[in-house]
């Protein structure tokens, strides 16, 4: 096992053709927001507190009814065969057998049959809605029918950011074949081999499932940017209440306001979220609103964040600042492109490690008692001052 999620980083880069890389890691225009979302983490400071007995930490928490490891949850990400094949099967059982939940993504390339039938974990779905909402309903219903415990429905994709490297990399929907992208794939041969066992190219098999079409990523791509649905609107909730039974959750918050409307519009909760940098540029990070929609919110919604967390320390301090649990986004597919299914599972014990001593250098016994006493009486002005 490497020491820290930031060795899968270095690994991935080495190991992935360069588009594929640059598509995992990068961020939208400049980069401004994902730099953001990491030094919000870095400038939070803790407060310890000595002489505390902490021969026994317990990092579990609960949501919704079950107990999990630790506060986390293996988050949505989308064309993740890119990296690994059957890379959601890997990710799911990874994140089940670390005791966390695993949220597949509508942009997934592995069916949710395929998933449910890997593992008996907790599984969410994360909901792109499409202008054709009968797309998304026969998603739902297959999500519902395989036991799928929540849903999330993501708000801020209305359009994929502007992300320079995809072009640089002529990375785009419908594919074009340049001798900048031979010469990437001549020079990381054991990546095209891991591509080839899985058939070539992955494919969105889920949009197109639940869309009745023929399986071509160059065209469910392609669909799937032209046909999001631009007008969805707050109305919105009460349709996915129709169609969804258990807990619905927006994903891609940012605004204090926003939040107070999902609470408004009887969502079961929350994610603060900036898609990881990668949709609008010069947006606030995550962490630095959290304290003000806790404020507004009270405990009455499930307040959830994203963004930049690699170390365990930062699922401490988003916890303490009120969040019930952090989704990982990057750091397992770090893991997943670097060495397989094997570098998942490491990276989630490396967070979940990393967590654990974080609790007992806090003086801070249980991950179900940190809260803002575990940061410097500072906290609001430092991420004020970002
Ligand atoms: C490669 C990649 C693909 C993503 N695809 C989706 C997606 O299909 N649906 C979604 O809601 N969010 C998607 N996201 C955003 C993540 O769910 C999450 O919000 C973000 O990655 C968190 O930031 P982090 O990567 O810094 O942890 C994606 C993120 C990455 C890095």
């Amino acid at each position: 096992m490497l020491p820290a999620v930031k060795d899968y980083r270095a690994l991935a880069r080495r190991r992935l053709s360069r588009f594929a890389f640059d598509y995992l890691d990068g961020g939208a225009e400049d980069g401004r927001t994902l730099d953001r979302n990491l030094a919000a983490y870095e400038r939070l400071i803790f407060q310890p507190r000595i002489m505390r007995d902490v021969t026994t930490v317990d990092a579990s928490v609960s949501l919704y009814g079950r107990r999990q490891s630790f506060p986390a949850i293996v988050g949505p990400t989308g064309l993740n065969g890119l990296y690994w094949p059957r890379a959601e099967e890997a990710l799911a059982q990874a994140a089940h057998a670390a005791g966390l939940p695993f949220a597949m993504s509508t942009a997934s390339t592995s069916l949710l049959e395929d998933v449910r039938a890997s593992t008996d974990g907790d599984l969410w779905l994360q909901l792109y809605v499409q202008q054709d909402r009968r797309i998304a309903e026969t998603m739902m219903q297959r999500a519902q029918a395989l036991g799928f415990s929540t849903l999330m429905v993501t708000a801020d994709t209305m359009v994929h950011g502007k992300r320079d490297h995809d072009v640089r990399n002529s990375f785009k929907m419908p594919l074009r074949i340049t001798p900048k992208l031979l010469l990437d794939l001549a020079t990381h041969p054991r990546w095209c081999a891991r591509m080839l066992r899985q058939g070539g190219s992955p494919q969105l098999v889920n949009l197109a499932k639940s869309a009745g079409t023929q399986v071509n990523i160059n065209l469910q791509a392609a669909a799937m940017s032209r046909q999001m649905d631009m007008a969805l609107d707050w109305d919105a909730v009460a349709w996915l209440r129709d169609h969804w039974r258990g807990n619905v959750l927006v994903k891609g918050v940012l605004s204090v306001d926003d939040a107070v409307l999902a609470q408004r519009h009887g969502v079961s909760g929350i994610v603060l979220s900036n898609h990881g940098g990668r949709q609008l540029e010069s947006a606030p990070s995550p962490l630095e609103i959290l304290p003000a929609v806790i404020d507004a919110v009270g405990t009455g919604l499930d307040v959830f964040v994203d963004s930049g967390v690699r170390r365990g320390s930062d699922i401490a301090k988003a916890r303490a600042l009120g969040a019930k649990a952090v989704l990982l986004g990057r750091a397992p597919l770090y893991g997943l492109a670097s060495t397989g299914p094997q570098g998942v599972r490491d990276v989630l014990q490396i967070l979940r490690d990393e967590f654990e001593i974080t609790l007992r250098l806090l003086g801070v016994p249980r991950a179900d008692m940190l809260d803002a006493n575990a940061l410097s009486p500072d906290h609001r002005a430092r991420l004020a001052r970002l």
